[in-house]
């Protein structure tokens, strides 16, 4: 199969014939023009999934007609060739919306890995477009993103329970999207153009939600100077979505319990009964079967609301609709700050998914505006993402720069260093000796009290304070009882590749 079209621009005849040889026998579909001119005007004729792009060119300066390309097409993934591959040339590439550069001579393997990672992230872009459409089709919801088995199971069960009038129970973390959900089930109701009252429970005094809720008559209590309308009543026809359900208080619970069972209610202070035709949702993000055992939550109540159930994943459990998620924003925040599209490097783009996103989507969404903000160019890597998402809690408590342990990719600027990176083995020796070093740290270098924490015995953490070379001189100051070590802050230096 195809792995894709290459157009390759370059003036030296061995470099296109080497190429084309090479691309060739990856499978890729080869063209080759010998000046920029030509290179121009293959663009015109055909669709191209990349462009090699020789950036001295006898005709054209390559980064000028980097800028030209960029405006016609601004998805084509292009690659220099670059004959000095400084950082300021490749500054400069990237600046002018190249994917990357690599500098003659190249291995091949690593021109390889290049060109598959450019066509890879072109391809999600795609798939993003793609994706859109089908999910339209199939749900009509164009604000939810997500192909993952869990998402696609919840769109299902949306589409099938948002015709009926009945009482919808959400559950999921925060920024799991239960809103997005709520608005979803209103949309493709028999609702839609009626009104769709999210109220948040948890942000309204105590005292001010009934009479938000149900309204109240003149004189009901002192600030009542004339009789008002509640949420129920506006909401007539259409749909109330109850945020952090959890939160209300006793009495408010059994008002509700009355309206759901009923559909009528009181204004506070009044006499007359109102009807209404609400359909309730109501989100938690706590479990509120225990709120029930805990006595906090009434369980006729919970029981009503929770008619039909919707659970959200957390992120973390459906991380394959992370990268969709992320080319939704990016072109989202790309669109709303007035920039250029973007895309994260590999590496960022790895980080993304290791990460376990605790406050999930939002926090998602979060980190990629920020990023965006912070961008000066097309290519967005590592250091334009927040700090929690660059550091990884391995053990509770310890958490190590992941960005600074990942061998730089081929492509990447730093690949070309002198020094070699670090194989894995060193990298898990790091990593292990920074753990136990913060260990034994916060155990006041207490050997037994360490190796307990980690459930190994004693002697197998002496033989790794030995192997891992982590000094053992006793601390000045260290209390007493069990054996104190020390360790010199120079051991604490990241060695490997040194
Ligand atoms: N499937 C999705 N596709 C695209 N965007 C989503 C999706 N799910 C959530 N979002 C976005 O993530 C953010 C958080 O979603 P939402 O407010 O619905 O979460 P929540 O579960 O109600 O959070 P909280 O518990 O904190 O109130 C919103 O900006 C929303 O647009
Ligand atoms: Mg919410």
């Amino acid at each position: 199969m195809l792995r894709g079209s290459i157009l390759v621009v370059d003036d030296e005849l061995e470099i296109r014939e080497g190429l084309e040889a090479l691309l060739t026998s990856e499978s890729f579909e080869v063209t080759l023009a010998e000046t920029g001119q030509a290179g121009l005007q293959k663009l015109e004729d055909q669709p191209f999934d990349l462009m090699l792009l020789d950036v001295s060119l006898p005709d054209r300066n390559g980064l000028d007609m980097l800028r030209e390309i960029r405006l016609r097409d601004p998805h084509l993934s292009i690659i220099l060739i670059t004959a000095y591959g400084s950082i300021d040339m490749a500054r400069a590439a990237f600046k002018g919306g190249a994917q990357d550069y690599i500098t003659k001579p190249w291995s091949n393997d690593e021109l390889i890995a290049q060109i598959s990672m450019a066509i890879e992230g072109r391809r999600l872009r795609e798939e993003n477009v793609h994706l859109k459409r089908a999910l339209k089709q199939r749900y009509n919801f164009p604000n939810i993103v997500g192909k993952s088995e869990k998402m696609l199971a919840v769109l299902d069960l949306v589409t099938q329970v948002a015709p009926s009038r009945s009482t919808v129970l959400i559950s999921g973390e925060s920024g799991t999207g239960k809103e997005v959900i709520a608005k979803a089930i209103h949309a493709a109701s028999t609702r839609t153009d009626k009104a769709f009252i999210p109220i948040n429970t948890g942000s309204i005094p105590v005292d001010l939600l009934e009479s938000q809720l149900f309204g109240h008559v003149k004189g009901a209590f002192t600030s009542a100077v004339a009789s008002k309308k509640g949420l129920f009543e506006v909401a007539d026809q259409g749909t109330i979505f109850f945020d952090e359900i959890s939160t209300i208080g006793p009495e408010t619970q059994a008002k509700l319990l009355r309206v759901i069972q009923e559909r009528e209610f009181m204004r506070l202070g009044g006499t007359e009964t109102i009807k209404v035709d609400v359909r309730i949702l109501a989100a938690s993000n706590e479990d509120l079967r225990k709120l029930v055992q805990s006595g906090r939550f009434r369980e006729d109540l919970f029981h009503r609301l929770n008619v039909i159930s919707i659970h959200l994943p957390p992120l973390r459990e459906r991380k394959e609709d992370i990268p969709l998620l992320v080319v939704r924003f990016l072109e989202q925040f790309c669109k709303d700050n007035g920039k250029p599209p973007r895309s994260f490097t590999p590496t960022a783009m790895k980080l993304l998914m290791d990460y376990d996103w605790p406050g999930n989507i939002r926090e998602l969404e979060n980190a990629v505006e920020r990023a965006v903000v912070l961008s000066t160019h097309e290519s967005m890597d590592a250091d334009l993402l927040p700090e929690s998402v660059r550091t990884r809690e391995i053990v509770r408590g310890v958490r190590l720069q992941l960005a600074e342990f990942l061998p730089p990719l081929p492509g990447e600027i730093g690949s070309r260093n002198s020094v070699p990176p670090p194989s894995l083995f060193e990298i898990l020796e790091e990593v292990e000796r920074r753990i136990i070093v913060d260990m034994l740290e916060r155990t006041n270098w207490n050997q037994t009290e360490a190796a307990e924490r980690f459930q190994i015995p004693l002697s197998t953490l002496n033989q790794k304070i030995k192997r891992l070379g982590i000094e053992t001189r006793r601390r000045p100051g260290a209390p007493r009882g069990g054996p104190g070590i020390a360790y010199g802050e120079d051991t604490a230096e990241f060695s490997a590749g040194k």
